[in-house]
């Protein structure tokens, strides 16, 4: 694996800047109070309303954490490292799962595991890191520094699927991952094999044919270069990254699985994928190293547009994608959104289904279309999305569907 090279993050200041609003507390605190009303993400891990209805309650009493949220947001806005609001109000859940997991007083902290299933337990969970002046330092600290990178291999499900739809046996495919944290949906699409992909339920059809997905899954994938790109290394914030996940999985057999499956995809001596340190928003100002200006087939940017602001995702959906993608190249997006004159927004809905995959290239007529839905962020559910049938009549007709 040749490390390409390193660019810094983008600041808000710079030509490329986000534009991220100053945040308020009072966007803060009706995040946080939807998040409790709605069970964010919930649909898999119901002890997520319970921490926002512990968090809601406990700051009700006291707002010492929220106001730490906002002063982060705010801290993060004139540097190189903006936030969301919206980000921040899940940054801080697996946050507090840090401190009690790795953090330097609770390594291992036994009971958090057993604290964590009642809005009144989260209460003692709070208690301890305010009443703690080191906890409630380092708590400050990951709100300042981090970003949400839980990496999630069921993303990958469809990623050959649309390789073999619209690129046929035109493979090697160049590839690369926008937001890769540990790069897992593209692991598992280059890796797994028919017999061993992230189980998921595939009710997509089309003409009688059905589960789409899983028979494009049965044919193995070949990558010329993966090109991964993140801001942060996943290989050095590795215990960050076992602390990415929901209460629910943050248990130690959670963090057996999430090792697991860190070795399963592991590309460190992987000679074929090359991983970049840097910021998305500035990848098409980095020195040409043959990735810019159209030499990508397909390009990937799965659960990234949340975590970005919303001027950011659209410079990241009408410039930077379609400028990495060559000219019979796809760009992938997986992620809650929606679409609006061919344009792709974020979908603020919490229902199922509001997570979806949206392609974008010459095939599509450079409008950005919905072809799949998934029950949950997770992608562990697929049905046809609105664009499904138009995306089928445009790529079935492709020479290498349509063998003589
Ligand atoms: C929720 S994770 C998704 C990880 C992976 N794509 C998946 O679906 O399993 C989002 C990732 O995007 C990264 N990220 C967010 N904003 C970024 C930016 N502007 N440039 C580079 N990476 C970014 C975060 O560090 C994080 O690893």
């Amino acid at each position: 694996m040749a490390e390409v090279f390193q660019i810094s993050r983008h600041s808000p200041n710079q030509e490329s800047g986000s534009g991220f609003q100053q945040s308020t507390k009072e966007e803060l605190w009706k995040q946080v109070e939807d998040h409790a009303g709605t069970g964010i993400g919930t649909s898999s891990d119901s002890l997520m309303a319970s921490f926002y209805q512990g968090l809601l309650a406990h700051s009700q009493k006291d707002p010492t954490i929220i106001d730490m949220m906002a002063q982060a947001v705010k801290e993060r806005s004139t540097s190189d490292r903006p936030i969301d609001p919206n980000h921040m109000s899940f940054v801080v859940v697996y946050a507090i799962n840090y401190l009690m997991m790795f953090g330097k007083k609770y390594q291992n902290y036994p009971e958090y595991f057993q604290l964590h299933d009642s809005p009144e337990n989260w209460h003692h969970v709070f208690n301890a890191v305010l009443e703690d002046e080191e906890l409630t330092t380092e708590l400050a600290k990951l709100l300042r520094e981090k970003e949400l990178m839980s990496p999630v291999a069921e993303r990958g499900n469809s990623i050959p699927f649309f390789v073999w739809q619209v690129c046929g046996d035109k493979q090697p495919v160049t590839a690369m991952d926008l937001g890769s944290s540990l790069g897992f949906p593209w692991m598992s699409a280059i890796r797994d094999t028919a017999d061993n992909y992230p189980p998921f339920d595939d009710q997509t059809e089309y003409k009688g044919r059905t589960e789409l997905l899983k028979a494009a899954r049965a044919r193995p994938l070949a990558v010329n270069t993966l090109y991964l790109m993140d801001h942060t290394d996943p290989r050095k914030d590795r215990d960050w990254i076992r602390a990415c996940r929901y209460p629910g999985y943050a248990t130690a057999e959670g963090v057996q699985q999430m090792d697991e499956l860190m070795k399963r995809y592991a590309w460190g001596s992987d000679p074929k994928v090359n991983f970049i340190q840097g910021d998305v928003l500035l990848v098409d100002k980095m020195p040409d190293q043959g990735l810019v200006g159209g030499a990508i087939d397909v390009v990937t940017a799965n659960k990234l547009m949340y975590e970005l602001s919303p001027e950011a995702r659209a410079r990241l959906t009408e410039e930077i994608m379609p400028g990495l993608i060559s000219d019979s190249g796809i760009a992938i997006v997986q992620d809650t959104v929606k679409t609006k004159c061919g344009k792709l927004r974020v979908s603020d809905t919490r229902d199922p289904w509001t997570s979806k995959t949206a392609i974008f290239g010459a095939i599509t007529n450079y409008q950005w279309w919905i072809v799949l839905k998934h029950k949950t962020g997770r992608c562990d559910a697929t049905r046809n999305g609105p664009d499904f049938k138009k995306f089928m009549e445009v790529t079935t007709s492709l020479p290498h569907n349509n063998p003589q």
